[in-house]
């Protein structure tokens, strides 16, 4: 039986297409192998979002090399979004590689594995939102499902659309039909994934697909990533405060509290239309937790737009947030701005963020002690083999020593004891 070994980088984007390749290659007779040594095909799924992401995936990819060498036969593929942006050029770099796959076009790898020669498939796809790949998911209680496919906003520091394409919206009726699947084998959750999927748009709209969600048995919790600020409805969030399913959370970048570094990013929304739509949902669904993205060191960004950022943090006061260095990408508008900010300001600006957040992250958690959550059980916690881990219908971890015998899919009433800067510590009641 041959095997291949799958390494993803990225978001739960490429992480589900990651299981979407499996599926394929198991319904090809692969197995799966975690050792690339013991492998047939290794396949990297790999992340062009920021420069990190990228020489991560490069050194890795170079440890093959060897291995390939003692073993002549290894297929390597490189799929993803570097595949997209790179495409014959990674042939070039590293020669032993033997595939390069887009994201559109991970429906074609049965076919590009049994190839003896090199392929290259990076063409645009125009009918990846309605191709239908059997995923081979890992976990068995919580799923995510495509809802829809690239990005027409074009942020101007942003290489996703270059690599996912424009926006396409998946048939609601298939994205439903997969969902009743998942309830029938047991899955309690899912996360509906699109890089803006307030702009869904098929024979229905964003809220009446969440309604529709809502109505299959089995299914417990609804949750969905990413919002863009300048297309969440009122309609959404009445949606979010009267379908009991879907989770009182909201993943809502903001990116900068400057709203002339926001024009510089093409966000087209101002930091007080941000605030506008926080208050109106904090309004509406009393307890909602928000998170975001921001971006320090933007080009452009002077100290005081950097303290409004800061200010922003605070005055919002974000359950967590995702911080990174504006990182240059190729191609972007924002790579070729002129006032490009030092490495050290930038890190610094970060450090700062990330500070302040953590006590605002730490302080909100802090809040919940004594207080009772409905949580889902995900299984044993990772960090610590006596404790069950599960998460807030606000998308908090919480660790529950194992005082009774719980399973992956349960959901139970916890009363929090104790608040980590993390995670929370809880016990059922
Ligand atoms: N579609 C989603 C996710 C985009 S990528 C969205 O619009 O929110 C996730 C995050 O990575 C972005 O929100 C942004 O904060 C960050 N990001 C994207 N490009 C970046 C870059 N060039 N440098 C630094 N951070 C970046
Ligand atoms: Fe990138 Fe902006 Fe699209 Fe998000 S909305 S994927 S940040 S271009
Ligand atoms: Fe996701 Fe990275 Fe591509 S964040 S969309 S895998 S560039």
């Amino acid at each position: 039986m041959k095997k291949y070994c799958m390494i993803t980088f990225g978001c739960q984007m490429n992480v589900h297409d990651s299981e979407k390749m499996a599926g394929l290659l198991k319904s090809e007779g692969y197995s799966e192998t975690e050792d690339p040594k013991d492998a047939d095909i290794v396949i990297f799924n790999t992340c062009s979002i920021r420069q990190k992401a990228e020489q991560k995936f490069f050194s890795q990819l170079g440890r093959t090399k060897a291995i390939k060498k003692r073993k002549p036969g290894l297929k390597i593929a490189v799929a993803g979004c570097i595949a997209q942006q790179e495409g014959s050029s990674i042939l070039q770099r590293t020669p032993y590689v033997d595939y390069v796959i887009g994201p559109q076009n991970i429906c074609a790898i049965k076919d590009i594995v049994r190839s003896d020669s090199a392929v290259i498939a990076t063409d645009d796809n125009p009918n990846v939102a309605d191709i239908e790949l059997p995923a081979d998911r890992k976990d068995t209680v919580r799923a995510w499902i495509n809802i829809m496919y690239g990005c027409n906003n074009f942020c101007s520091y942003c290489i996703v659309p270059y690599t996912r394409g424009r926006e396409k919206s998946r048939p609601a009726i298939s994205i439903l039909d997969e969902i009743k699947e998942l309830a029938d084998k047991g899955f309690k959750e899912i996360t509906l994934l699109g890089q803006n999927v307030n702009s869904y748009k098929s024979d229905m709209n964003f809220p009446a697909l969440l309604g529709e969600i809502n109505r299959i048995g089995g299914i417990e919790r609804i949750r969905f990533v990413t919002s863009h600020p300048k297309d969440l409805s009122n309609e959404l969030i009445y949606a979010i405060r009267d379908l009991e399913k879907v989770c009182e959370h909201v993943h809502l970048p903001l990116q900068s509290g400057s709203t002339r570094i926001l024009a510089l990013m093409n966000r087209k929304y101002a930091y007080a239309d941000y605030v506008k739509t926080v208050g109106k949902l904090c309004k509406e669904i009393p307890g909602i937790a928000i998170t975001s993205d921001i971006i320090a060191g933007f080009p452009y960004e002077t100290d005081e737009d950097h303290k409004t950022t800061i200010n922003a943090i605070k005055e919002i006061g974000f359950d967590g947030i995702f911080a990174f260095k504006f990182s240059p990408r190729p191609g972007t508008k924002a790579s070729e701005m002129t006032d490009q900010l030092d490495e050290g300001i930038k890190t610094e600006r970060l450090y700062e963020i990330l500070e302040v957040q953590n006590k605002i992250t730490e302080d909100k958690n802090r809040m919940l002690e004594g207080r009772v959550q409905e949580v889902l059980i995900e299984g044993i916690s990772e960090n610590d083999s006596k404790k069950f881990s599960g998460r807030t219908r606000t998308n908090k971890i919480v660790n529950i020593p194992s005082t009774k015998s719980l399973r992956a899919g349960d959901i139970v009433k916890v009363k929090v004891t104790r608040a980590l800067r993390h995670s929370l510590e809880g016990k059922p009641v």
